[in-house]
């Protein structure tokens, strides 16, 4: 007869702990040059030899939240999982915004008992680190209105592959400085780049950027300078731009106006270094921010760059997730 005194075993948890080591991307100074560096290295293998990374992430989920709309960030990761052998799920958020619904706490842990990744495009920078805080596996910011880390990865990537190197080599940013422009001067800062910020007057990045990019700036060897004028480019061996209008901007008349000085066109080009090439996030508003006549040259790096966001993100799903190359 069982001992009707006898306690019962205290109940089994299954809770996963999570891993000591869990890291996120949600700005790039998270990184160090050091990492930067190895992620690059990692993309150009992956992009060289893709079938020896085709089942790095066999028995992995990872989620994809997007409050924003999206083609290349969405279709780049679902089809990069699926490179890696790994499985991806799209959660449209676009209607019921992250939070709404349940706390972030209650969110985050349910989602780190199915998943081994989140990514998440956002509005606020703050439910990416509400969701980081809470998660135990790692999130990968996807875009929020104040970092695109990710873009930044693929756009020094992109530049490393045409140019050969990001260290000292001038990039121009032209127009808004916003969130894609924040995470490449951090990108290119980090990696000992030539910084500079060609933007009117109340569009310059925010002040707290420019001090960070001067303190990586400063452990880089690299520099970042900003001006309102657009004869600045000369010399630019990088030209970039970014639509006047991000998404969560309400104010497009006044920036259609004030931006308008701003256009990357054939005659800006001509002011830039012999062989200088064309960025730009996409997408683009033809006519506004760009010419067709720079989107179809010879010197656009546009769709190298948009392909680029595959392979630089694989290069991140597995370091995040504990698969990188020297791993198997
Ligand atoms: N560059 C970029 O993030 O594009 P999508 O908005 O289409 O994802
Ligand atoms: N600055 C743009 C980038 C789109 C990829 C936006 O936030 O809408």
């Amino acid at each position: 007869m069982p001992n009707s005194k006898a306690r019962p075993k205290p109940a089994r948890h299954a809770k996963p702990a999570a891993k000591a080591t869990k890291r996120d991307l949600l700005t790039i100074t998270q990184l160090t040059g050091d990492r930067l560096r190895a992620l690059i290295a990692s993309a150009s293998a992956i992009k060289a030899r893709p079938e020896e990374f085709a089942t790095r992430l066999r028995g992995k989920g990872v989620v994809l939240l997007f409050e924003k709309p999206s083609l290349r960030t969405r279709v780049s990761f679902e089809v990069g999982v699926s490179k890696l052998g790994g499985h991806a799920i799209f959660y449209d958020h676009s209607a019921d915004r992250i939070g709404m619904r349940e706390g972030l706490q209650d969110y985050a842990r349910v989602l780190g008992r199915y998943v081994d990744a989140i990514v998440a495009r956002v509005y606020e920078q703050s439910v990416l680190e509400g969701l980081a805080k809470f998660s135990p596996v790692p999130i990968i910011n996807a875009l929020s209105n104040t970092h695109h880390p990710c873009q930044a990865l693929a756009d020094v990537f992109t530049i490393h592959e045409k140019l050969g190197t990001v260290k000292g080599v001038r990039v121009a940013f032209l127009g808004d400085g916003n969130n894609v422009c924040t995470s490449l001067a951090h990108a290119v800062c980090m990696l000992g780049g030539e910084m500079q910020v060609i933007s009117p007057p109340g569009y310059a990045l925010p002040e707290v950027v420019l001090q960070e990019c001067r303190a990586l700036a400063k452990g880089s060897g690299g520099s970042i300078t900003t001006t309102s004028d657009p004869d600045a480019v000369a010399g630019a061996q990088v030209v970039y731009t970014d639509a006047w209008v991000s998404m969560h901007n309400t104010d497009a008349e006044e920036r259609y106006r004030v931006l308008r000085p701003y256009q990357v066109n054939a005659k800006l080009m001509a002011r830039a270094a012999r062989g200088a090439i064309f960025m730009h996030c996409l997408p683009a508003e033809r006519g506004d921010e760009v010419t067709d006549a720079v989107m179809d040259g010879a010197r656009s790096a546009v769709y190298d760059q948009a392909e680029n966001r595959l392979h630089t993100q694989n290069a991140l799903m597995l370091e995040l997730m504990g698969r990188s190359s020297d791993e198997r």
